[in-house]
Order: structure tokens, then sequence, then C-alpha cells
């Protein structure tokens, strides 16, 4: 039996030819490496928005699981080397890895992940967590620095009439330089560290997967616990405002890492106007106005932009 591709992974066909291409390739792909490592899928296939994950056990029968990425751009090309540094402290044991195909062997986390658990806790839980992916950086990956600033560059290039407010994109351009600056050494950053790429082990521990590691500043890091859940925060079961809400996650966060307070916010914004330049910049790279969604993702950039600092 093939593998089967589950139908919102399909669904990327939408992002362009070269998705197409992959999934295309894909059943035969993941066929492929489930020989080679001799692993025998075990139940339904998952994914996520760019990746193929199965369960798997091995040929001694451990379980597991096998991630085959998208490759098509280079968003999952260091994952297995992020991995490989924590070694299973703090990110899922990476048992085998092949970066040509993209493909990965995890252990099997059974979960569940932290998109139930109090946002607060959870915001302790992952503060907890960056002691021990923080580790000194590699030098093959690629910084946070060099990245940040080819997006301001492009940030400063959407011109006075974009719908991001013009008070925060200068904000955001003139903290660049502060952060960018060489200050510490550079550690390995996750970049993408929220609420469901944090799972359970068997034995309960929390687990951090999907890196889109790079290397630079810590501080970069808590925007995602912010952006994600963030319905919660206006939702029946609300404490007090959006703003409380979202400053209750920083600080967990800030404290639980024991991070800069000031630098850990002025990341924050500056990855939330560059979250709300990007909008634009699809809408506009389409040839369109902005949709409802992309209206209201600008937004709540802005809202949390907002929080962290009055
Ligand atoms: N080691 C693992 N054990 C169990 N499930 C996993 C494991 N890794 C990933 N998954 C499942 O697959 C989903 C997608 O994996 P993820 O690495 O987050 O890929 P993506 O980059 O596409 O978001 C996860 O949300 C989770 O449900
Ligand atoms: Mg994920």
């Amino acid at each position: 039996m093939p593998v089967a591709i589950p139908p919102g992974l399909l669904a990327q066909r939408a992002l362009g030819d070269d998705w197409g291409r992959w999934l295309d390739r894909l059943p035969r792909l993941a066929d492929e490496v489930l020989a080679d490592w001799r692993l025998r899928p075990t139940g339904a296939s998952l994914h996520g928005h760019c990746s193929l994950v199965l369960p798997v056990a091995d040929a001694d029968g451990e379980p597991g699981a096998l991630k085959v990425a998208f490759d098509g751009d280079e968003e999952s090309l260091h994952e297995g080397l992020a991995l490989q540094r924590w070694a299973g402290r703090g990110g899922v044991r990476l048992r085998r890895a092949d970066p040509h195909r993209r493909a990965l062997l995890l252990d099997w986390l059974p979960g569940p992940d932290l998109g139930d658990v109090w946002d607060v806790e959870a915001c302790e839980v992952v503060g907890d967590l960056y002691a021990q992916l923080h580790v000194p950086a590699l030098p093959r990956l690629a910084s946070v620095a060099s990245y940040v600033e080819r997006w301001l560059r492009e940030l400063e290039g959407l011109g006075r009439d974009s719908p991001v407010p013009r008070r925060y994109v200068e904000q955001a351009l003139s903290l660049g330089p502060d952060l960018l600056a060489p200050e510490g050494d550079p550690v390995v950053v996750h970049g993408d560290l929220h609420y469901a790429n944090v799972m359970a082990d068997a034995a309960g521990e929390w687990l951090a997967i999907d890196p889109k590691p790079m290397a630079g500043d810590p501080h970069y890091e808590p925007a995602p616990m912010l952006w994600n859940r963030m319905d919660e925060l206006r939702g029946p079961g609300a404490v007090g405002s959006v703003r409380e809400g979202l400053r209750r996650r920083f600080h967990a966060l800030v404290d639980a890492a024991g991070l800069d307070e000031d630098r850990a916010r002025d990341w924050v914004v500056v990855r939330m106007v560059l979250n709300a330049g990007w909008a634009v910049q699809d809408a506009r790279r389409a040839g369109r106005g902005l949709d409802a969604d992309e209206q209201d993702w600008i937004t709540r950039c802005i809202a949390i932009t907002k929080a962290v600092q009055d």
C-alpha cells in the first residue's frame, strides 16, 4: 500500500508548482525512505504546513516518527542539524537524517502538545525549555541577523502608504541596528517555538519539535507564544483584557527564561511589525488588496506590538 498523503497537506498544492511537484513525488519518496531505513508504518499519516509525518516502527519495533519535509525552500534544511546538536535535551531525539531527501527519523512522542495547557503555564514550560535549547550555535547555521537585516530592508521598502501604522514601522527600523549588533555569543535559536511545536514524550517530559534554527540572540524567541492562541485571550474564559493576557504570557516567558525584559520586548516589536509587513507584501505581490484575514492579522500584530510596551 503506498503511503497516503493527508488532504490537508495535498491542499498545499495551491502554494505553487514547486509544491505540486513535491506532492507528486511524495508517496514514492516516503516509500523509498521507509524501505531504506527498514521502517514500517503503524498508523494514519499526520502532517504540518510543510511536511508529512508517519508513525512508524523500526526494525527493532521501536516506535518513531518519519518526517519528510517540503524541499522547495530552505525552511527545513537545518532542522536535523539543530536536533542533532540538542541530542534529545530539550528537543525530540533525532535517530537518523537524510538532508538530501529532507527526511528525519525522530523518537515517537505520544503527546499531548502544549495546545491545551493553560497558556501561562505553557509559557513557563517554554521559558524553561529555552535554557536547554539555547546552546552555543553551530557555524553552519545562518544568523538571525542575516535574515532580519534583509527583512527590515524589505519592510522599509513598503513605503509610507502601507496599512501598517508608520510609527511602528519606524520603531522596528530604529530598533534593528541595536538588536542585530552582536551581543554575547550566538546560540541555537529554535525560531518557531509555539504551543503545537512542544510535545510530551512517554515520560511526560516536554520536548520541542520542528525547529527552523538560526544562530543568534535568544531574545528573538518569545513572539510566537504571543501570536498563537490569541483568540482565547478574548474568548468566554478570558481573564481581563487581551492586553493583560499578552502581558501575562510575555512576563511568564521572560521570568522563566531569565531573559532581559527590554531586549525581549524590542524583539517582539520587530517580529510583529515584520509579520504585519509580510501580509501587506503578500497582497501586493498577488496584485490585490488585503483580504479580511490579512486585515485581522495586521490588527493582531499591532495589538501585540502595543501590549508589550505600554
Ligand atoms: N516526533 C513526533 N512524534 C509524534 N508526532 C509528531 C512528531 N513530530 C511531529 N509530529 C506530528 O506531526 C505534526 C507536524 O510536525 P511538525 O514537525 O510540526 O511539522 P511542520 O513543520 O509541518 O509543522 C505535529 O504537529 C505532530 O502532530
Ligand atoms: Mg509544526
